[in-house]
């Protein structure tokens, strides 16, 4: 984990709500699915870094080392419209790569990548060695898939579910994913609780291999405030599950080890 400040390479506006900001950062070697925590502003408020996925490492291609990383985000609250503001040139404090990332598939007749909305960012890197991957892409609408034509630049089969209909199939991305998996896959998903909740259930009928990246709100990023706890599923001898820290457990998970119903949905 590094702590020097980095400097902001671009930060460009994708469409009304999101955003892709480059960081020039001799990166250590980053694994599919690590995150940042990046401190917003130079001053006192929000005091609190966030967490950010690992979209991109720039620079030689195909290499999991460069010298920058992009991230995108989207503009929801104060920190993140703060973000916006921010300048190419300007210092910012970024502290990572955080926590585990996807394992590698190996032995798996089939790659099946699921996102929701944002969910898109942990998997960028893995898709880009797995050409042969599926992706099955979930949306409100239109307006949330600026994001997509990254991937359809290598992917064949990205296949896309709004749930107004105004891009792709109406519906949900599980709608998607029930009609695709098939024995001998492997899942790979991140997006909103509910989606994991539904893609777990899915692959547990199917008797498939799911992992999740799970997103918490996160205070510290290392596993020391305990903010970003998720309960497992209890383990043989164990009469209760556990609880595993987002940031530092995961944030991947093997799916068949949360416990979805600990979720208030
Ligand atoms: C491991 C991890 C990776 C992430 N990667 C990305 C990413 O690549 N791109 C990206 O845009 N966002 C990502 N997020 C979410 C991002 O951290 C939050 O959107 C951000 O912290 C919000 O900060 P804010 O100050 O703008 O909003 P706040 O003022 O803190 O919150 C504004 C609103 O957003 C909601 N919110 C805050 N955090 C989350 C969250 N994690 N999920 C859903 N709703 C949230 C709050 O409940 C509130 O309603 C990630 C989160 C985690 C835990
Ligand atoms: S964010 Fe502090 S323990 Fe995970």
């Amino acid at each position: 984990m590094e702590e020097k400040p980095k400097k902001i390479l671009y930060n460009r506006q994708a469409s009304a709500h999101y955003y892709r900001m480059g960081i020039s950062w001799a990166t250590p070697t980053i694994a599919p699915g690590q995150f940042v925590m990046v401190r917003v502003t130079d001053g006192l408020d929000p005091l609190l870094r966030r967490p950010f996925g690992i979209y991109n490492i720039l620079g030689p291609k195909g290499k999991s080392r460069g010298t920058g990383i992009e991230l995108l985000y989207k503009v929801v609250g104060k920190g993140t419209r703060i973000l916006s503001t921010r300048k190419p040139g300007d210092d910012i404090d970024v502290i990572g790569p955080l926590g585990d990332g996807f394992p590698y598939p190996s032995g798996f007749r089939k790659v099946i990548m699921v996102a929701g909305g944002m969910g898109l960012v942990p998997l960028y890197l893995m898709a880009k060695e797995l050409h042969g991957a599926t992706l099955l892409f979930g949306a409100r609408a239109r307006e949330e898939t600026v994001f997509i034509k990254d991937f359809r630049k290598f992917m064949r089969n990205v296949k896309v579910a709004t749930e107004d209909g105004s891009y792709g199939r109406k519906g949900l991305v599980t709608e998607l994913l029930e009609e695709e998996i098939s024995s001998g896959s492997v899942i790979y998903a991140c997006g909103p609780i509910g989606m994991l909740k539904q893609a777990s259930a899915i692959a547990r009928r199917a008797d498939v291999k799911c992992f999740v990246s799970l997103e918490r709100s996160m205070a510290c990023g290392i596993g020391v405030c305990l903010g970003c706890a998720v309960k497992s599923r209890p383990h043989k001898g164990s009469g209760s599950g556990v609880y595993r820290m987002v940031c530092s457990d995961g944030p991947v998970f093997d799916s068949a080890d949360i416990d979805w119903d600990s979720f208030n949905l």
